[in-house]
């Protein structure tokens, strides 16, 4: 039986890429996005992508999504963004603070502990985190990107100890490259095709893995990544 994974934040971008790279491998699918993705909506014709709506920050948007309990191998919160453009702890506005952190933090977070039900025992759940959350790497800036990204680190352990490990469910976090999206930009180093590919290796490997449960915070090559 073909294995299965529901990506949110698949409209463009690197879950977009992800959607359609396991599709052409033979998984099934689940893939959301908020708004129309004429991209999304294309790549779903003829491949075995069913397309949802849900907002990573809105409870109400996910609590129906029609997949059953303990269906997915895998579940990839991909859902992310900058923040404000300053970046700057500094000038950061109590709304600009809160913005990032519901939606790259807390909202994956909590939408990865609702969701867990989907996921069978010995599954995956994956949040795409990101380099930048690493305090062993950071040379300072990005401080709000950044500490989204740590603190999401640190709320995807909390899933693997108190929810996901007494089901054998692994938690990942993954860290794509630099990516040439509409956030990596065009300067990025990967392509979007080149990070997937390596993604959805991590992704599969961690599916056949015999070992289970446990948190890793791991690149788009495999390699683990100093928190
Ligand atoms: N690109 C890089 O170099 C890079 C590096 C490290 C980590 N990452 C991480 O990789 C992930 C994907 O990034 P990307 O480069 O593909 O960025 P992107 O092209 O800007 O795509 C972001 C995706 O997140 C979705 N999204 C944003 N806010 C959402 C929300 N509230 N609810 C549901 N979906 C939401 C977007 O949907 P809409 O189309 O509706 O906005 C879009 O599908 C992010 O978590 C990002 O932090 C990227």
């Amino acid at each position: 039986m073909s294995k299965s994974i529901l990506i949110v934040g698949a409209s463009r971008g690197i879950g977009l890429g992800l959607a359609r790279e396991l599709a052409s491998r033979g998984w099934s699918v689940h893939a959301t996005e908020r708004d129309r993705s004429d991209d999304l909506h294309s790549a779903a014709e003829g491949a075995e992508i069913t397309l949802h709506t849900a907002d990573v920050t809105d409870p109400d948007s996910y609590a129906d999504l029609g997949i059953d309990e303990g269906s997915l191998d895998a579940i990839l919160i991909n859902a992310g963004i900058t923040g404000a453009k300053h970046q700057d702890a500094s000038q950061a506005t109590a709304d600009e603070v809160a913005h990032v952190m519901m939606t790259n933090a807390y909202g994956p977070a909590r939408m990865g502990k609702a969701l867990l039900p989907l996921v069978k025992d010995g599954g995956t759940l994956a949040f795409t985190s990101s380099i930048l959350g690493s305090i062993t790497n950071s040379s300072g800036g990005y401080d709000l990107y950044g500490t989204s990204k740590t603190a999401q680190n640190m709320l995807a352990k909390g899933i693997a100890e108190k929810d996901a490990g007494a089901r054998d469910i692994q938690v990942l976090s993954l860290h794509p490259g630099w990516v040439q999206t509409d956030m990596g930009g065009s300067s990025a180093t990967l392509t979007v095709d080149e990070s997937v590919t390596g993604l959805a290796d991590v992704i599969e490997n961690a599916a056949k893995a015999t070992e289970s449960g446990g948190y890793r915070y791991l690149d788009y090559t495999g390699e683990e990544l100093p928190f």
